[in-house]
């Protein structure tokens, strides 16, 4: 067989790894042929490729990023360019495609598999936000990141007596925000699913300071908004893919902190540094099990599907169920972490 993979959205620790073991389950075991396309679906659209031979691979398996590179397409662009995307998988004699990818990608994966194209797709992405399974890898990655930094700016705030609001990634949920706040023990946490209201922040974290405490740790997901009509906000409106342009939750929450508390509160955006660097064991692990299973799909002609994780097992689900709602934090699950406002 002749397979095609490609790396598609924003980037994510243990892309290389799924890209390894797709090449190694399908080289190795099955004798087949795999290409890579450069830069996500932009490869596919321009023919863009390179052979992924097992030398290609070698030593990425704990490498961050992507070897392939990734960029995001604007979906009328792709809409428009089907018939370019099937009339390179005929010229380069393809039996399958895989794309690795988010919520974006997945859709795209979905509109080229109804319009008749052999595709087995692979969740990606830090956000964790994909409604058909457990985890994606990268999110293990990037909450380890994210509190290892909430651990290192509790030293300094309580060094000076400061407010830090620490801004996380989560465009549309509140998973790492809630996961690094819980294993860094903030003192607040707001999310995306549940809009706050600036009293009851201010609040919280005033009656810390009463209590003697001399500093306090707020983690805002970048998606988070206040309750309408509780507090300015500034929407930072769309970008050309369609995603919310993001004006900055921690800026704004710091500086309405410090008026309403009197303390010094001060952002900090802890931004791409999230997504980039070595993938965690429990990445590599995930990412190297998709890409096994995407392999075996393939071989079994499961086509339109994708690889998922539920409980200890992976399974495949159809990309129409994949893309049809994103996984949201449960409200139990805010309960439990206290903090959540
Ligand atoms: O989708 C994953 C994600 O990391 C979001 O949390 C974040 O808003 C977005 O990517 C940023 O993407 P870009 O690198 O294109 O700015």
């Amino acid at each position: 067989m002749r397979i095609g993979v490609l790396t598609s959205g924003g980037d994510c620790p243990g892309l290389n790894a799924v890209i390894r073991s797709v090449v190694h389950r399908a080289v190795v075991d099955h004798g087949d042929e795999v290409i890579g396309f450069r830069d996500g679906w932009k490869g596919l659209l321009e023919c863009d490729y390179l052979k992924l031979d097992l030398d290609a691979v070698g030593g990425i398996l704990a490498r961050g990023g992507t070897i392939l590179g990734s960029s995001r397409v604007q979906p009328s662009h792709l809409r428009d360019g089907v018939d370019r995307a099937r009339g390179h998988v005929e010229e380069l004699g393809l039996d399958a495609i895989i794309p690795i990818g988010g919520e974006g990608t997945l859709k795209a994966a979905r509109l080229l598999s109804d319009s008749g194209l052999p595709i087995v797709g692979v969740p990606k992405t830090i956000d964790n936000d994909i409604a058909v399974t457990d985890v994606t890898f990268g999110f293990d990655t990037a909450v380890g990141v994210a509190t290892d930094a909430l651990d290192r700016l509790k030293t300094t705030a309580e060094s000076h007596q400061r407010v830090l609001v620490v801004e996380v990634m989560g465009r549309h949920t509140g998973w790492i925000a809630l996961h690094s706040g819980m294993a860094a023990g903030a003192h607040a946490i707001v999310v995306p699913e549940r809009p706050f209201d600036i009293e009851e922040l201010a609040t919280r974290v005033g009656e810390r300071f009463e209590a003697g405490k001399r500093f306090a740790i707020v983690v805002a997901a970048e998606g988070a908004k206040p309750r309408p009509g509780t507090m300015e906000f500034d929407e930072g409106g769309k970008d050309v893919y369609g995603h919310e342009r993001f004006a900055g939750i921690a800026r704004q929450l710091s500086i309405e902190l410090e008026e309403r508390l009197g303390k010094e509160a001060r952002p900090v955006i802890l931004g791409h540094v999230q997504r980039g660097g070595t993938p965690t064991a429990y990445d590599r692990v995930l990412a190297t099990r998709f890409g096994w299973h995407a392999v075996e799909a393939v071989h079994r002609g499961e086509f339109g599907r994708m690889t998922a994780l539920r409980g200890t097992d992976i399974v495949m689900v159809s990309l129409a169920e994949a893309v049809e709602t994103l996984k949201t934090v449960p409200a139990d699950r805010y309960a439990e972490a206290e903090c959540v406002l």
